[in-house]
């Protein structure tokens, strides 16, 4: 058990500046998910924690350890490779116990704890078969069991579901949460995929461009994304945008939007411009003849007890997630109401939000004055 903390933590590669400056603590116990686009930092972050790669600058402390500049080995941390690299001619019980042997435990202990391992995993059957010719789950379960049955301190995994097809990804995605209850490790989980992070992680640590820009729950960072960027990440089909027009000064609770004028949250950053962008997500639009902002349907979408219904307006295009006892026909006109409670707005300039601050981290809206 561990809790993992980073403090300023910089790398460079020549000018490139992978990591800029992260500061933050993952707990005890904690399933911490760091999301964000292919060559964020992500792995180099990483591979710092784990100890594979030297830090330009910054501190890294396990359980209050200031570990830096210690091996790898030294950490007792244990890491989940993107390819998970099985050891080809040994067999399941073989590749999962390898760890125990090279720190040369007793033959008993080291069956002992490989089969619990195995049972914990429900690949006990498997115990004595050639890992050659084992489907891709099984092959990542093995993989998840060589690196748990050392009882590391913390887990790290860099995309260790990548490989696998959607379906068995949320299978195994299920997996590794039952899997985190039972054993309850310190666990840093790297993935791009935001679905995966919002059903897995206790926090998510959400980074682009070598800087992270929010950590909290899934929730909350869906509920009141820090920044533009995260908004647009998380979320899926994604939150819209339009630009809007106007001073916002702190207070305001109205915003315009191609002449409309549309309720929202109280401001809690003014902006010295007049340019800003609305963010409003698909279920937070409906479609009501009164509503402010006007449009035409371009395309509807079924999703069984939902459809997808595609708009344009004269500010740009929009999607909306309504009921199915909504009718409308490509090219109708319609009108368009936004949740005075949920829309956003930020700052084009800075990317950030101007009146997130409004909700809770579980979506309700509270009262304010
Ligand atoms: N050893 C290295 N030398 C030079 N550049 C690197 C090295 N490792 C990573 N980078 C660069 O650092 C950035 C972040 O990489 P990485 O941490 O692997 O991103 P992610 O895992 O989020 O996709 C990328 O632009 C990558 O090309
Ligand atoms: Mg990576």
């Amino acid at each position: 058990m561990a809790e993992i903390r980073i403090e300023n933590l910089k790398k460079n590669f020549g000018d490139f500046i992978a990591v800029r400056d992260s500061s933050f603590t993952i707990e005890d116990g904690e399933f911490f998910v760091m999301l964000g686009p292919s060559g964020c930092g992500k792995t180099t972050t990483l591979r710092m924690i784990a100890g594979l790669e030297t830090p330009s600058d910054g501190r890294i402390l396990l359980d209050g350890e200031d570990v830096t500049y210690k091996r790898g080995a030294e950490r007792d941390i244990a890491f989940v490779f993107q390819l998970f690299a099985l050891y080809p001619h040994m067999t399941v019980r073989g590749n999962i116990s390898f760890p125990l042997r090279l720190q040369g435990l007793p033959r008993r202990e080291v069956r002992e704890r490989t089969e619990e391992v195995a049972r914990l995993l429900k690949i006990e059957p498997l115990l004595d078969r050639g890992v050659g010719g084992l489907a891709a789950g099984d092959r990542q379960r093995v993989a998840l069991g060589r690196a748990i049955v050392r009882r590391a301190k913390a887990f790290l995994m860099d995309e260790p579901l990548g490989a696998l097809d959607a379906e068995f990804r949320d299978l195994m995605c299920e997996e590794l949460r039952l899997l985190h209850k039972r054993i309850s490790a310190t666990s840093v989980y790297v993935t791009h995929d935001q679905i995966e992070a919002m059903s897995m992680a206790d926090r998510i640590c959400v980074m682009n461009k070598g800087d992270v820009l929010q950590i909290g729950a899934p929730m909350e960072v869906y509920n009141r994304p820090a920044t533009k960027f995260v908004a647009s990440f998380i979320g899926s089909p994604s939150m819209n945008f339009l630009p809007a027009q106007g001073n916002v000064s702190p207070g305001d609770t109205e915003i315009q939007v191609n002449g409309a004028r549309l309720a929202m949250p109280e401001a809690r950053e003014g902006l010295a411009r007049t340019e800003s962008v609305l963010g409003a997500r698909p279920e937070h639009i409906t479609i009501s003849q009164d509503g402010a902002l006007r449009g035409r349907v371009f395309a509807v979408e079924y999703m069984g007890a939902r459809q997808l219904i595609t708009i344009d307006t004269d500010a740009g295009r929009l999607r909306v997630r309504a009921p199915n006892t909504v009718r409308v026909g490509d090219g109708e006109l319609v009108g368009l109401s936004f949740d005075p409670a949920r829309v956003l707005v930020f700052d084009p300039a800075s990317d950030r939000t101007l009146n997130s601050a409004l909700f809770d981290a579980d979506g309700e809206a509270h009262a304010h004055g």
